[in-house]
C-alpha cells in the first residue's frame, strides 16, 4: 500500500499528468528530488559572465523569454532568437523595449537554413571581441502535439521533427566554430519525455530523444575542444508556458480528425477520439507554473565551472518516475504506469 502510494500518488489516474491542486500537495511534502537542478546550482565555481553573448532560440514566450531577460539580469550580452520578430510579435516587442545593448532580439526560424545563417553572422558582428567567439548556446526552440500513432500524419512528425531535433541541429552547427573560439557551452533544452515515452506523444518523444542521442555525440566530440554540453530535461510546466493552449489543441483536433483514414476513423469512433481529446485539455492546466527551477538549470550550465550533463527540473512524481521508467525492466515499469 504504502509503495503504491509512493509509485503512484494518484493512483486512480495511471497516466494523468498533475493538475495544479495536486501539484501543491507534491511540492508540500518537500521531496528531496524537487528541481535537483535548481539545488545543485549553487554548490559550483562560477565562470565569469562579464558581458559574454548567450544566443537563446525560441524566445517570443515561455522559458525562452524568461531565460534570456534571466541571463541579460546576470550581466549577459544575449542575443533573443525570435521567431516572430518581423513580425511585431509581443515578446520580441517586450525584450526590444528593455532598450539595453547587452539585449539583442534577432529574426530567427530554426528551421530556416538562410535565416540561422545570417542570424549567425549578425550575432558574430555584434560581439565584443569576435575573435573571442560566442560563450553560450541554448537550443530551446520548441513545438508540441499530441496523438496517437494511427492519429498521426507524417506531415506531423516531420513538422515537429523539424523544429525541435533538426532546428537544434542547425542552429548548432552554425554555431559551433564560434562556440568553439570561447571554449563556451551548448545548452539543449529536451524534455523528461526524451528520456521516457508516452502513450499519445510519440511525435515530440521521438525529437526530444533525438535531441538526447546529438547531446550526448556532441558532449563527446567537443570535450578535447573545451566546448561542454549540457541537456535540461523538464518536467511538466505546461501552465507555465505556450506548448499547449486550448485553441492550439482544438486547433489540433480538427486538423486531426479530418485528415484521419476512413478505416482508423470508423475502427477508432468519434467517441474514443472525444475522449482523448478532453484528456490532453485538461492537461493544459497542468504542470508546475514557477519555472525557476528550469530557468535556473539553463544559468548553471552556463555559469558553473563544472555544469552538469543532464538536468532534472521536475517535481517529484516526474522525477520518481522518469528513474522507474528507465531503469526498472520494462514489463514492471508498463504495468506501474501505463497499463
Ligand atoms: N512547457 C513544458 O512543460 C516543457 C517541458 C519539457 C520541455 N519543454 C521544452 O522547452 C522548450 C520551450 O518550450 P516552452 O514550454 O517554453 O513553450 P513555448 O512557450 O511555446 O516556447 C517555445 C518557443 O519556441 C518558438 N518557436 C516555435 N517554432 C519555432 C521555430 N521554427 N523557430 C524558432 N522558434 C520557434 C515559439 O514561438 P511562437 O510562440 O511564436 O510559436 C515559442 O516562443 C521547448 O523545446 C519544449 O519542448 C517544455
Amino acid at each position: 500500500m504504502l509503495a503504491t502510494r509512493i509509485l503512484r500518488p494518484f493512483s486512480n489516474a495511471p497516466i494523468r499528468q498533475l493538475n495544479l491542486k495536486e501539484k501543491n500537495n507534491v511540492i508540500r511534502c518537500g521531496s528531496p528530488f524537487l528541481s535537483s537542478g535548481d539545488r545543485r546550482s549553487y554548490a559550483s565555481q562560477q565562470e565569469q559572465v562579464d558581458g559574454k553573448g548567450v544566443l537563446v532560440t525560441g524566445c517570443d514566450s515561455g522559458f525562452g523569454f524568461s531565460v534570456a531577460k534571466h541571463l541579460h539580469s546576470k550581466g549577459f550580452t544575449v542575443f533573443a532568437g525570435c521567431l516572430l520578430k518581423d513580425k511585431g510579435h509581443e515578446g520580441a516587442r517586450e525584450l526590444d523595449n528593455m532598450k539595453c545593448g547587452r539585449m539583442q532580439t534577432v529574426q530567427l526560424n530554426v528551421c530556416k537554413e538562410e535565416e540561422v545563417q545570417r542570424g549567425v553572422e549578425h550575432i558574430q558582428a555584434r560581439l565584443k571581441d569576435p575573435e573571442k567567439g560566442l560563450w553560450g548556446l541554448v537550443n530551446n526552440a520548441g513545438i508540441s502535439t499530441f496523438g496517437e500513432v494511427e492519429f498521426t500524419s507524417m506531415e506531423t512528425y516531420k513538422e515537429v521533427a523539424e523544429v525541435n531535433l533538426w532546428g537544434t541541429v542547425r542552429v548548432t552547427k552554425a554555431c559551433l566554430p564560434l562556440l568553439r573560439r570561447a571554449k563556451g557551452r551548448v545548452v539543449n533544452i529536451s524534455s523528461m519525455l526524451g528520456r521516457m515515452a508516452n502513450p499519445a506523444r510519440s511525435p515530440y518523444c521521438i525529437t526530444k530523444f533525438g535531441v538526447e542521442a546529438f547531446s550526448d555525440c556532441l558532449r563527446y566530440e567537443m570535450h578535447p575542444r573545451g566546448v561542454k554540453v549540457s541537456i535540461v530535461e523538464p518536467g511538466n510546466f505546461i501552465a507555465a508556458t505556450s506548448l499547449y493552449t486550448p485553441e492550439r489543441i482544438k486547433a489540433i483536433a480538427d486538423k486531426m480528425w479530418e485528415d484521419l483514414p476512413e478505416v482508423v476513423r470508423q475502427d477508432y469512433g468519434r467517441k474514443y477520439f472525444d475522449e482523448k481529446i478532453a484528456r490532453m485539455e485538461t492537461y493544459c492546466n497542468s504542470g508546475s507554473t514557477d519555472t525557476s527551477s528550469v530557468i535556473n538549470a539553463i544559468t548553471h550550465a552556463l555559469t558553473s565551472s563544472s555544469p552538469y550533463t543532464r538536468y532534472h527540473p521536475m517535481d517529484y512524481y516526474w522525477w520518481l518516475r522518469m528513474q522507474i521508467m528507465t531503469h526498472m525492466p520494462g514489463a514492471i515499469s508498463d504495468r506501474i504506469y501505463i497499463y
